[in-house]
């Protein structure tokens, strides 16, 4: 039996040397840590957990989700109501907020609602993989345009050829950005509105990170720019701010034809979100916004100690103010992967190697900082001693 084509064209995990030794040398006994994922390993803060747990005691909460299409109207309000708090940005949950199982599906039925087979999709390059991935299931036309640490990862519009831009239907943006760290500016969500009007491309811009921030660095939404929700949606996820990536919980929010495009890609795929997530989502936006302080204070942490150690091995920059990540440049003469495979057979320590996110990753791996104290620690001890200066 032949697999469909389409997921053919999905490139194959690229570190599949990497990936065996790792396994062997786990099968060996060596203690191998992973600074991989970024998945928060704090728990999930317990009033959130308490209100699941009564709420799955409800007959009512067992049946399907799918009186209200666009998920729970509760929910839509209560995303409404952070929205407007904490970016100033007004939306109508009636018709401009949809729940989905995090923002990761999003990225999928934006494709499904918005990409015919063969339209142009611009992503970034480097940038989040899953944007490759549900291009091509779309059957559509990925095009990278590239983000350079020079032009503070952002794209340049104007470096973008027209004939490219004319074709495009859609593009992808993420900031603060995964795996750069980068953040955007008002100027460039204005530009960014510009450059879709110009050209009638529908932005999708995944924002899961718009409350990992440090050094006093600003929340930013892309709805905040004026004209946005005239071109696009942007999405959000309770996985990273509160600590719930397994459960599975994100929104889109914006533009109304989108919006009600995706939902209707929804209605014939799933059938929404169990209610008791809903509510527990409600309970994380309503009374637990002021834990993301104290989780920010933890990656704050890290992340000091991290650049420390790195600085003590050569390793010496300034790292951009968003995401739990540090996108580390590699000693001089090195390649990501060179790189990677060394802290391996050294140290025995997993970083990402930044071509895994596309070809201008070269030069980079990607530290997260998603990882318990002591094993941080452990990871750093062992890179200190066996490094020296690289
Ligand atoms: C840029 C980006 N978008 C989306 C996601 C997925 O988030 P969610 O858990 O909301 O699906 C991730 C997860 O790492 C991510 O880095």
């Amino acid at each position: 039996m032949e697999v469909a084509q389409r997921l053919k064209k999905i490139p194959p995990y690229l570190f599949m040397e990497l990936r065996k030794k790792i396994a062997k040398a786990k099968a060996d006994g060596v203690d191998v840590i992973s600074l991989t994922i970024g998945d928060p390993v704090e728990a999930t803060p317990a009033p959130i957990i308490e209100e699941l747990c009564q709420r799955a005691k409800d007959p009512e909460n067992h049946r399907y989700p799918t009186d209200e299409e666009k998920g729970m109207l509760a929910f839509r309000q209560e995303v409404a109501r952070w929205y407007s708090s904490r970016y100033g940005v007004e939306l109508d949950p009636a018709t401009e907020i949809l729940g989905l199982i995090g923002s990761k599906e999003g990225c999928h039925h934006f494709v499904m609602a918005r990409v015919d087979p063969g339209d142009t999709v611009l992503m970034t390059d480097p940038g989040y993989p899953a944007y490759r991935a549900s291009i091509l299931m779309g059957e559509g036309v990925p095009y990278n345009v590239p983000i350079l640490p020079e032009n503070g990862y952002l794209p340049v519009f104007a470096d973008i050829p027209t004939d490219v831009a004319k074709k495009a239907t859609g593009m992808f943006l993420n900031y603060p950005n995964n795996p750069t760290g980068a953040c955007a500016t008002k100027d460039f969500l204005n530009d960014l509105v510009a450059f879709a009007k110009a050209f009638d491309i529908a932005i999708c811009y995944d924002n899961p990170y718009s409350e990992v921030l440090f050094d006093g660095q600003q929340r930013l939404s892309f709805l905040s720019a004026p004209g946005a929700k005239d071109v696009g949606i942007e999405l959000n996820s309770l996985s990273k701010p509160y600590n719930m990536c397994g459960w599975r919980l994100g929104m889109a929010s914006g533009n109304p034809l989108l919006i009600a495009a995706i939902s209707k890609v929804k209605e014939n795929t799933d059938s929404g979100i169990f209610n008791p997530i809903q509510y527990a989502g409600i309970r994380a936006l309503k009374y637990e916004t002021d834990a993301i302080g104290e989780t920010m204070k933890i990656y704050a942490r890290r992340r000091e100690q991290v650049l420390a150690t790195l600085k003590k091995i050569g390793i010496d920059f300034t790292p951009p103010k968003g995401t739990f990540y540090l996108w580390v440049p590699v000693p001089k003469g090195m390649t990501s992967i060179e790189f990677t495979n060394l802290l391996f057979d050294k140290a025995a320590v997993v970083v990402a190697a930044g071509t895994a996110y596309g070809k201008y990753g070269e030069g980079f791996v990607r530290f997260s900082l998603t990882v318990p104290d002591d094993r941080l620690t452990l990871a750093l001890s062992r890179i200190e001693k066996e490094f020296g200066k690289v």
